[in-house]
């Protein structure tokens, strides 16, 4: 019998450290293995399945597209893309919707617009901006704005034009910027560099600065948007308009799926033939995302989202109480938390699959929790109860 494990790693490019599960079915909040193992996923395929997996109105929408089309190419109009950028405008600021298949790619999109933008002002002005420990992307444009060395080493010279400053460090912003900086990218959390929010003093420098400079602020909502944090947008919080929101993970409900949102200032810097993807816009990732983006729309749904997450909160608090030595911190917003516990990371990874809870690590001491926004205080409570008895085994 052949084994998928092994299998994998003969055939599949060995770039992704995999977890020994064969899962077989997600369903909601839970994977399931080829045993009928049950796992509770607090991390929905990294802020991806934010509506539970196998949700049936997401699959209703991808089923009814799919028998008419799945793909057109883009000299065609599609209805489904259509109706999900009428949405995305009429739900944010944005002016125009450019759509991608990926995060890496909607950021992409920026760089290409806002180089454009600077070039059309001053022949000079290309310089962009990113915050050290911020990640955007691993194609070489993308890559070369997250500011981690670790991602960037081997592959150098990436992009030139391009430089870093120190997260929420008024300082060292004010150093960077200057009248050739077209844009500045940023993340309202860091989510790989370990759920850290920007401050609303930083925000507020950076938007005097961009009034000042007239750079472009593009914010990177790719894991953070959405109803991610308990807001369709991350920076909501901070009362400023961005000139780019970047989208992508839980847009096309698990189809791939990204956008760049524009505003109507620059809405019209990108023309015929200065950018395309083939798949880019796709009608069934679309008819997803406009059920998708519809949910986190209605009614209630960000509330409950901010309710689940102020009892998680409470209730990790409670934990760092009785477990001073293993939880050091706990971060974030909404339905994206961070929990620092430094070296014990690893571990506890571990006896969350013996204990069929699954826990995503990120920057090594961050337990990041990204459970879908469907989930039920009933499966919070699973998750408090289990994280509780691991702490408990480790402190013993
Ligand atoms: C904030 C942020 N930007 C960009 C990306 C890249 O997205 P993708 O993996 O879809 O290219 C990610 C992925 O984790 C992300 O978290």
């Amino acid at each position: 019998m052949s084994n998928i494990f092994e299998e994998d790693k003969k055939y599949v490019l060995n770039v992704y450290r995999r977890d020994k599960l064969k899962i077989t079915e997600g369903r909601g909040s839970y994977l399931y293995d080829e045993d009928g193992n049950k796992y509770l996923d607090m991390y929905s395929g990294i802020a991806v399945n934010n509506l539970g997996l196998s949700n049936p109105e997401v699959l209703s929408r991808i089923a009814s597209q799919a028998s008419k089309f799945i793909h057109l190419s883009n000299y065609f109009v599609s209805e489904p893309t259509v109706k999900l950028a009428k949405l995305l405008v009429e739900s944010s600021f944005a002016s125009k919707v450019f759509f991608t298949n990926s995060g890496a790619e909607a950021n992409e999109a920026a760089i290409k617009l806002a180089r454009k933008f600077g070039k059309e002002l001053n022949r000079n002005k290309i310089e962009i901006l990113t915050a050290y420990n911020s990640f955007h992307g691993r194609t070489c444009g993308s890559l070369t704005l997250t500011g981690q060395k670790k991602y960037q080493n081997d592959f150098q010279p990436l992009l030139s034009g391009v430089g870093h400053f120190i997260f929420n460090d008024i300082i060292s912003l004010r150093e960077k910027v200057n009248e050739n900086t077209c844009a500045v990218f940023l993340e309202m959390i860091q989510g790989e560099g370990g759920i850290k929010e920007a401050t609303q003093e930083f925000i507020d420098t950076l938007v005097e600065l961009a009034n000042k400079y007239n750079f472009l602020i593009i914010v990177d909502e790719i894991q953070t948007g959405l109803g991610r944090v308990g807001d369709l947008f991350a920076y909501e919080k901070y009362e400023f308009t961005p000139h780019i929101v970047t989208l992508a993970k839980s847009l096309g409900g698990g189809i791939p799926l990204g956008a760049m949102l524009v505003n109507e200032q620059i809405s019209e810097v990108l023309q015929h033939g200065d950018h395309g993807s083939t798949f880019g816009g796709n009608s069934l990732a679309c008819a997803a995302g406009e059920y998708i983006l519809a949910t986190v729309n209605k009614n209630g749904f960000k509330k409950e989202v901010k309710n689940k997450s102020r009892y998680i909160f409470n209730k990790v608090y409670e934990l760092r109480g009785k477990f001073p030595k293993i939880i050091k911190e706990v971060r974030g917003r909404g339905l994206m938390i961070g929990i620092d516990v430094g070296d014990y990371a690893k571990e506890i990874k571990t006896k969350g699959i013996e204990r069929k809870l699954l826990l995503n690590i990120t920057n090594k001491t961050v337990v990041r929790l990204l459970p879908a926004l469907t989930i039920s205080f009933g499966e919070i409570d699973e998750f408090l109860s289990k994280f509780k008895l691991i702490l408990q085994d480790i402190n013993e």
